[in-house]
């Protein structure tokens, strides 16, 4: 049964695309459109097989607990960071006491950034925390620009410097934390890494992989050299110096949506043949759009998503108005047969922003049996959010030129890494 509590005015403004497999890459997230014309949620399981990654399994979540000595993030407890590559070699290294860095980023294409974007950020920091370990965060004002028709080299600069307080506002450790944009750092290690890389691709192998075409400008095609020479710590001589037989060998775990795998598979076939340490990944689920499963949330459509900018006030309306519902028809039917959690928007919400996993479970319960109804869980659903955006905003309000300026400096980094690991 359809439900049916999505109104028209959203469907109109719903942007889903008209393709009828299944695509995600960096540039595309859509679900397949099965041949009731319905879009699809998206296929994890699928993707995985696909790109040839693998699912973050309970054996796996045990031994990160046993070597960190954290209980998982609810990202991994959830299945939302479901997937990886190499992630026991990160863990082998934290064992032994071995460097190793994190690696993230934004492309900065809106003045603020919505809450799917703080999904991959929120776990950095996370992970930061608990591994104690450097971190750059790569903001692509370059891809920006190239990627789109419409933006301005001015304007994309000024989307880098409000993102990057939206990113500071996550609450990362200056100590140990280097933002940079490619138009400021490009030059010295970074643009050798960045020939190394373009001497590697071929442009078939990039249009295999990105599915470029001849009209196609050569900025876009060449990009991929870019995000990827930042998964190499010779990159950085100021954090990790200008011994590159000993950089050269220290990976990175970069934790991202799964859109952006393209881009690291495509470096870590690259830094084979380099003999440079590979990038190990997590991915992340994406948080779907207001309007529902088999879509991303995405800043260029501003009814599809929650920015950290919002207010209490829009973003209740923004839920009221535009969340998909698994709520039935009519309170009967949804008393009687209960609501599909599967493609209920504000419950998939919650399960991202809810920190009790007892407390999600009871919901879970309630919502599908019918003991709780929609306009309730869209309100537990607004509470929650208006909760988490107004704490970020407050954290926002303190990041100041200055702080930016820090953050964004070359300068060394303090990390202790593994405390409990052999010197070595
Ligand atoms: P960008 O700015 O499109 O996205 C930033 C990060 O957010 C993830 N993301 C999402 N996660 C959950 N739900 C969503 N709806 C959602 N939308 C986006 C992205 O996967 C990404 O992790 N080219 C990159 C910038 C970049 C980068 C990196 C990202 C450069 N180097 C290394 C990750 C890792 C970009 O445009 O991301
Ligand atoms: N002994 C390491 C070094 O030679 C320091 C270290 C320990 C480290 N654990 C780490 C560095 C984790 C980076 C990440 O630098």
């Amino acid at each position: 049964m359809m439900p049916t509590s999505i109104n028209a005015e959203a469907l109109a403004e719903a942007p889903i695309p008209h393709h009828t497999k299944q695509t995600v890459d960096p540039y595309n997230v859509a679900g397949e459109v099965g041949e009731d014309g319905v879009v699809k949620a998206i296929d994890y399981k699928k993707l995985v097989e696909e790109f040839g990654t693998k699912l973050i399994d309970k054996e796996l979540l045990e031994r990160f607990e046993r070597v960190t000595g954290q209980k998982p993030h609810r990202f991994m407890r959830r299945g939302i960071a479901f997937s990886h590559r190499e992630l026991d070699v990160i863990l082998d290294r934290y064992e032994k006491g071995e460097p190793f860095f994190l690696y993230t980023g934004r492309g900065p294409s809106s003045d603020s950034m919505h809450i799917g974007h703080t999904v991959p950020f929120e776990f950095t920091k996370w992970l930061q925390d608990v591994f104690d370990v450097p971190l750059v965060i790569m903001m692509t004002d370059d891809e920006k620009y190239l990627f789109s028709d419409k933006r301005t080299i001015e304007e994309v600069q000024g989307y880098t410097a409000a993102n990057a307080k939206d990113i500071i506002a996550i609450g990362f450790d200056p100590k140990k934390t280097f933002i940079f944009s490619d138009w400021d750092f490009m030059g010295g290690a970074f643009y050798k890494n960045v020939s190394r890389m373009s001497k590697h691709i071929t442009l078939n192998q990039a249009r295999a992989i990105f599915g470029f075409d001849n009209s196609s400008n050569i900025g876009k095609v060449h990009f991929g050299a870019i995000q990827g020479a930042t998964a190499f710590a010779n990159t950085f001589p100021h954090i990790f110096g200008d011994d590159e037989k000993r950089t050269t060998q220290i990976p990175c775990l970069i934790p991202c949506a799964i859109d952006q795998d393209p881009y690291f598979r495509m470096t870590r076939d690259v830094a084979s043949r380099l003999h440079f340490a590979k990038p190990s990944l997590i991915h992340a689920r994406f948080l779907d759009a207001l309007q529902g499963p088999g879509s991303k949330m995405s800043a260029s459509i501003d009814s599809s998503a929650i920015f950290m900018r919002d207010t209490p006030k829009q973003i209740k309306d923004k839920i009221n108005k535009y969340a998909f519902s698994g709520g039935r028809v009519s309170v009967e039917e949804h008393r009687e047969k209960g609501g599909d959690t599967t493609k209920d928007v504000p419950y998939q919400y919650l399960t991202f922003f809810l920190e009790d996993d007892e407390e999600l479970e009871q919901i879970r319960k309630d919502y599908s049996e019918g003991k709780m109804l929609t306009g309730e869980i869209k309100a537990k659903c607004t509470e929650e959010l208006q909760v988490y955006v107004k704490g970020f905003q407050e954290r926002r309000a303190k990041v100041t030129d200055e702080t930016v300026k820090e953050f964004m400096s070359q300068r060394k980094l303090e990390w202790r890494g593994n405390p409990r690991a052999p010197t070595v």
